[in-house]
């Protein structure tokens, strides 16, 4: 092949063609081939050449470790989605919609470790310097000792980085804007993206500082460019939050030094990004004010999640009304439309219910988004309650996994969740079935209603006589 011979590729996955396509054959996207010039020749085999490589230096899992301490920036919430601290030679990347706050968070992040001693480093390819002066100013921070500087690219910011002396916490706002002059592509390329993040977490790594790096985010929500971005940093933490809501969640999708799916919940105001260190109760505070005006709310469950390692209550709405013309209409937002479609069929396959006709209309109060199964129970329990028109008791939280059968299946960490549920003032659970034990009390006063099949769920909010025949028929 030529040296200079043209290849392409894809900007989703990292595939590479040697011709153009519309579309990937490795990840299905449409466009997304590139052309981009080749860095070498092909790869040659080291077989038969081996005879230059150095004796590696092999050693035994124990002994002296540099393992020095985490840094804590001092913005508990975003210690806590990285494990306790940022661990020093790690490389952590940050993506999220535009505008959700990601920038405005780093800055937050780097004033803190600046203001405590530490020395930050903020390096910014988006925006010039006033901006972020302005922003600075604006979040109250235009005093912290910030080393700011508007840089492209990896060659600059290597030499500035590459001192005895390197900061603790170096931001790159953000990696598609870098680039390395030693490939023809241009930034925001894959191979660019690829090289540049490489460039700066080997020197990470050598140097001992924190490196984070701001990744832009794709229509799907991906992070852009390659997905090797994900496994050659350490952790990933995605900034997420509904439009229209003013809480933002940053979650860790992977972490080498902690547990993943932990979350860090966040207020955005004039003044930046407020940590919210009691989430349940703020998910809940529009709850308490509704159960106020009125006597008992329909449609409406509390589920008793957990994310990571921290338990956090909030609020499933659920709205069924009858469906006029034409196929029903589905709304789902904060969870999987899927696992709704099956809790719908097992309702109606399994219960006798006719949910489905409906239109249905599912919210997850808040703007959080919740992955965990174990919301199956409560989903069901809103939809019912919805359907039926009778509350949910209002001190009672619900969670549970639904199998197709109407089987509900434990779930982890139950007793974290009855804690929570008891320190926000709930005092009952439906809670799945444990072979042996039929009901019981809690260590923190909570009693535990255990439902074994979903059709007790069913009878339990709304008992046969008490369900309405124009809504409810039964199956035929
Ligand atoms: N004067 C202001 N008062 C209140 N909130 C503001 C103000 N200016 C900006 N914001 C908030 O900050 C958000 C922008 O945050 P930021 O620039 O950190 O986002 P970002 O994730 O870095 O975006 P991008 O991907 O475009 O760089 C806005 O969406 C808005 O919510
Ligand atoms: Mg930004």
């Amino acid at each position: 092949m030529a040296k200079s011979a043209p290849r392409y590729a894809c900007q989703e996955c990292g595939a590479v063609y040697p011709k153009w396509a519309g579309r990937c054959e490795a990840c299905g996207a449409w466009n997304s081939l590139v052309e981009e010039l080749p860095r070498a020749g092909p790869p040659k085999s080291l077989a038969g050449s081996r005879q230059g490589g150095q004796a590696l230096d092999f050693v035994a899992l124990t002994g002296d470790s540099r393992g020095a301490p985490r840094h804590l920036t001092g913005i508990a919430e975003l210690d806590r989605v990285c494990g306790g601290g940022l661990v020093p030679g790690s490389a952590i990347l940050v993506g999220g919609d535009p505008g959700i706050g990601k920038s405005t968070l780093l800055l937050q992040a780097a004033a803190a470790v600046a203001a405590s001693g530490g020395k930050a480093t903020y390096i910014t390819g988006e925006e010039a310097i006033d901006q972020i002066r302005l922003r600075a100013r604006r979040l109250g921070v235009a005093d912290a000792p910030v080393r700011l500087a508007v840089a492209t690219s990896v060659r600059d910011i290597a030499a500035a980085l590459d001192t005895a002396n390197p900061p603790q916490l170096a931001i790159i706002d953000s990696i598609q804007t870098m680039y390395l002059d030693t490939l023809d592509s241009a930034p925001g390329t894959v191979s660019q993206v690829r090289g540049a993040a490489q460039e700066l977490i080997g020197l990470a790594k050598r140097r001992g500082f924190v490196l984070v790096l701001v990744g832009h985010v794709t229509k799907e929500g991906m992070i852009a460019g390659p997905r090797v971005l994900e496994h050659m940093v350490d952790t990933v933490l995605y900034f997420e939050g509904e439009r229209g809501h003013q809480f933002r969640i940053l979650r860790a999708v992977k972490n080498r030094f902690g547990a993943t799916d932990e979350i860090g919940v966040f207020e955005m105001s004039d003044q930046g990004l407020v940590e919210v260190p009691n989430p349940s109760a703020m998910f809940l505070a529009e709850r308490a004010e509704a159960e106020h005006e009125a006597g008992g709310v329909t449609g409406a469950a509390v589920f008793a999640g957990i994310e990571g390692t921290r338990p956090v209550l909030v609020e499933i709405q659920a709205l069924v009304a009858p469906s006029l013309l034409g196929t029903p209409r589905r709304a789902v937002v904060g969870w999987d439309a899927t696992r709704l479609a099956m809790i719908i069929a097992v309702l109606d396959a399994r219960c006798g219910l006719s949910v489905g006709a409906n239109d249905i209309y599912l919210n997850v109060a808040g703007g959080l988004r919740i992955g965990e199964p174990a919301a199956d129970l409560a989903v069901a329990a809103a939809l019912i309650s919805a359907l039926t028109e009778s509350p949910v008791p209002a001190d009672t939280v619900v969670f549970g996994e639904i199998g197709l059968s109407g089987r509900v299946r434990p779930v982890s960490h139950s007793d974290a969740r009855l804690k929570e549920a008891a320190k926000l003032g709930f005092t009952e659970a439906w809670l799945p079935a444990r072979p042996g034990a039929r009901s019981r009390r809690s260590a923190d006063g909570i009693a535990a209603a255990p439902i074994g099949h979903l059709s007790e769920l069913v009878d339990r909010l709304a008992p046969a006589e008490r369900r309405r025949p124009r809504r409810i028929a039964a199956a035929p």
